[in-house]
């Protein structure tokens, strides 16, 4: 079943050109230009209205919702809060019929998820799932939601679950933003002929699997990692830590590349590698200046870049190319990398990537 893979990890990550394409077949059309997320469409007003969308989820999925909250504060102009799920319920959060509760979960059945709905759901908040699991508790107890069409994941380390989640998020960012005239005819075709082209851009990055196993080779046996990123990249930093975290069992943090100034920059030295998230076009001079600073503290950069990328190229110690692509469109492609970069690191270092210690697919305990 894992196809010729060595792990269904390693699978997952080259199933997501596919399960990409399914997340958004039928639900957008670039050359007659709609957008049409059937859940989004059935609560139009009510999303319309909305004072606020409240997003709720652990892990990964958490992660994905920050990258949501960019996409539809930039597109939509709503205003978006991101939650622990796990905080969320026990606390007392402010929330009303006027808020809409969006809960992502891949397997559906998370505990502290569930939990949050339940407390969104009495305080009359409507509650929009984005599950992957079809039939999950979640996506029952949600009044309206959109499946990602990832297909099983087995992987522990969620993979095609959270890109599939972004393109999701994408295309509920997009329908808001159309619903509220936000965007010419012009601006969504080309966004929408751009998604279309994703894909094939992640097939490319895929290919680029033997060089991103030699750096992981270089850098096995680190203690430590960084990653860093910034506005809608900043979330992938933050996925990329978590992907080693949980199966090579490396410490990483992830960062907003801005606030390494304000304390983790203490931490570079020469065997401190920093993975630098660095393909967001409008970030583009910050991040160098943010790599001439790791690199004056001799730490060790690996940067995502895009195609063509000379700058860069000239002061990091790695460049990982990858094909250029709209803004809100780079945190779906600069996970990838990331992915194929953790899971090499943990092959390395021999540790059982499909089964990482202490961890289980759905964490269905409080
Ligand atoms: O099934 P869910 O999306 O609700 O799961 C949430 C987290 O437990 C999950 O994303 C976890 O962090 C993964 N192991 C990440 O790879």
């Amino acid at each position: 079943e894992k196809d010729g893979y060595d792990h269904f990890m390693l699978k997952e990550i080259y199933e997501q050109p596919q399960m990409i394409i399914d997340s958004f077949r039928g639900r957008m059309n670039a050359s007659e230009g709609w957008v049409r997320l059937g859940g989004v469409n059935e609560y139009r007003n009510k999303l319309n209205k909305a004072k606020r969308i409240i997003f709720g989820a652990c892990g990964t999925s958490w992660h994905a919702a920050l990258v949501g909250e960019y996409l539809i504060e930039e597109l939509a102009r709503i205003p978006v809060e991101v939650e622990y799920a796990s905080e969320f319920r026990y606390r007392n959060p402010i929330i009303d019929g006027d808020d809409v509760f969006v809960a992502i979960s891949q397997s559906g059945e998370t505990a502290d998820t569930i939990a949050a709905i339940e407390l969104a759901k009495e305080n009359q908040a409507l509650i929009y799932g984005i599950c992957n699991s079809v039939g999950s508790t979640i996506s029952k107890m949600s009044h309206a939601g959109s499946y990602t069409h990832a297909g099983q994941e087995i992987g522990i380390a969620s993979t095609k679950a959270f890109t599939t989640q972004v393109v999701i998020l994408t295309l509920m960012a997009l329908q808001l933003a159309d619903y509220k005239g936000n965007l010419s005819k012009t601006q969504l075709n080309a966004t929408l002929f751009e998604l279309e082209q994703i894909p094939e851009k992640v097939r490319k990055i895929l290919k680029l699997d033997d060089e991103i196993k030699a750096i992981a080779k270089e850098y096995h046996q680190a203690n430590n990692f960084l990653f860093l990123g910034r506005g809608a990249c900043y979330p992938i930093a933050l996925e990329g830590a978590l992907k080693l975290k949980e199966i090579s069992y490396i410490h990483a943090e992830g960062y907003p590349a801005a606030e390494m100034k304000h304390g983790p920059i203490a931490l570079i030295d020469e065997n401190m590698p920093v993975v630098v998230v660095a393909n967001n076009d409008s970030a583009y001079e910050k991040i160098v200046s943010n790599i001439q600073e790791v690199k004056a503290r001799k730490g060790k950069v690996i940067a995502i870049v895009n195609e063509g990328d000379t700058v860069i190229k000239g002061i990091a110690d790695h460049v990982i190319e990858i094909p250029a692509t709209l803004e809100i469109f780079a945190p779906l492609v600069s996970v990838v990398p990331l992915q194929l970069l953790a899971y090499h690191i943990a092959v390395w270092r021999g540790a059982d990537v499909d089964n990482p210690r202490n961890l289980t697919k759905s964490v269905t305990v409080e």
